[in-house]
This record gives C-alpha cells, structure tokens and sequence, in this order.
C-alpha cells in the first residue's frame, strides 16, 4: 500500500510538483502577488516553498491582536528561519478597535453572529483590504477537506468581494500530506498544532478539539457549522473576472 505519511509518496510528490508549478505561475503571471500566511500548518508549508524556491511572491501575516501567544511565537521564528522572506504584518485600525470595544466589550464577539462578525471585519477583513491593495493575485492556504463550506473551492478563482485573482495551491492536500511535508523538510509549526488544535485562529475564538471531532470544531465553537467563516473568504464562482 502506498504510504502517504511519507513525504516521498508518488501522490504528494505530484501534488507537491504541481503546487510549485502553480506557486511559479503566479509570480510570473500576475506579478504583484501576495501570500496571505496565518501561520497555520498549510501556511508554514506554503512559507517553506516560496522561501526555499525563491518565488517572486511576497508574504503578509493579519495580527489581530488577539492571536495565541504560541503564534507570535512562531512568528519569530519564521523571521529567523526563513531571513529571505519577511512577513509583512498588518494591524487592525486602533480607532475602529477602541469604538468596538468600548461598546461591545473586550469579549464582545461571544454575544452574538453579528457581533462576531463585527469583530472579525474590525480585526481581519479591514486590514486584509490594505493588504491586497495594489496586487494582481492573492495566494492562501485553505483545504478542500477543511470544511463543508470549502469543498466546491477551486484551485483558481476570481475573487469578486476583493477584485483579483485568488489561488489555493494546497487545495487538493490532505492534512496526511501536510504534516508528511513539515516533517520531511523541518518546517517549524505551531507548538499548539501538538495540543489538539488543529486550525488556529484568534486566541478568544479557537479551543483544542476532542478525538474524532471536525478539524474546525475548535473555530468559533459556539457557533453553527454554516456561520464558521469570518469572511476572508468569501464565495466565489468564477474562474476570471467579468468581461
Ligand atoms: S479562517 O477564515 O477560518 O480564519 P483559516 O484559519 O482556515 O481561515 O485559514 C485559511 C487561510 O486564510 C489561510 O491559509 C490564510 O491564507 C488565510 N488567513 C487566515 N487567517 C489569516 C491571518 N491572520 N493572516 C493572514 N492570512 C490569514
Ligand atoms: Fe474577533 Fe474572534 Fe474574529 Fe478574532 S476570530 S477577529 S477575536 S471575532
């Protein structure tokens, strides 16, 4: 049988292959492009490549503020691991931080759907809309098997809600496969990954899983299974823009 565990299996050498390929592509087609990195497991994976091939795509991190401490963690190391390849940081705006606190409360985002998603605009869809600014293409590292609401994703799309070029090279990877690759290659990762947090986001919105629970039950946990995106990405149908 074949061993996908192993960073040498023939299935993730050819997925591996084909995400280099593509990572290339962009930084040649649609040069300015921009990587967004949460740091998540994918993310390091993502990081790794564009660092160890020198791909002409720059990376950028959303600090929300409120991000696990083992996650900044993480982010230094990234910094001294990979010195070719900063990571850009971007800041929510402290004046929409301090009107949503002051009337919502520093936990606010619990109350409600609305409030959650307030909060996550504030911290993540804002400061997401400078990053992209200027840029012809964006990569990130989402997954088909993630999540209900990412299995009709493809691995190219026009995204409408933000007006460029959306690409998810790790699409097809299984989560196997991406821990194969960390291993093989050394990636450095998130200390929490080793907890039973699989998908890690802000500190207040993720909790550890349970075995056998979805890889994303810890996300905003109180929630329904259909409300679990905080809008980065938003659906998309279409491979290219409208003519
Ligand atoms: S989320 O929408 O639920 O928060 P998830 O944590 O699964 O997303 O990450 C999916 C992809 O979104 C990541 O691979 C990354 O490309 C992007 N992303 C999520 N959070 C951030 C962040 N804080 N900074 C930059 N990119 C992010
Ligand atoms: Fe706010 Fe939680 Fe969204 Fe982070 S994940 S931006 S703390 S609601």
């Amino acid at each position: 049988m074949e061993n996908t565990n192993s960073a040498h299996s023939p299935t993730l050498q050819a997925k591996l292959a084909h995400s280099l390929g593509l990572l290339q592509r962009i930084a040649k087609e649609f040069h300015p492009a921009v990587f967004a990195n949460s740091l998540g497991a994918e993310d390091m994976v993502l990081t790794d490549l564009i660092s160890r091939h020198s791909i002409g795509i720059d990376i950028f991190s959303l600090d929300t503020g409120r991000l696990p401490a083992e996650t900044y963690t993480l982010m230094q190391q990234a910094a001294e691991t990979y010195p070719t390849k900063s990571i850009k940081v971007f800041f929510p705006r402290a004046e929409l931080i301090e009107a949503y606190v002051n009337t919502q409360g520093i936990n606010g985002f619990y109350h409600s759907v609305e409030a959650r998603k307030a909060c996550c605009h504030i911290r993540k869809l804002e400061p997401l809309a400078r990053a992209l600014a200027g840029m012809r293409a964006w990569v990130t590292g989402l997954r088909r098997e993630q999540s209900t609401t990412r299995t009709d994703m493809s691995e190219e799309e026009w995204d409408a809600s933000n007006g460029l070029q959306k690409f998810n090279p790790l699409l097809a990877w299984t989560e196997k496969e991406v821990w194969a690759y960390i291993k093989a290659y050394r990636v450095p990762y998130n200390a929490l990954h080793d907890q039973h947090y699989p998908s890690i986001g802000c500190a207040p919105c993720t909790r550890a899983i349970a075995i056998g629970e979805d890889i994303r039950a810890g996300r905003w946990w109180w929630e329904n299974p259909e409300n679990k995106e905080c809008g980065l990405h938003a659906k998309t149908s279409n491979l290219h823009p409208p003519k």
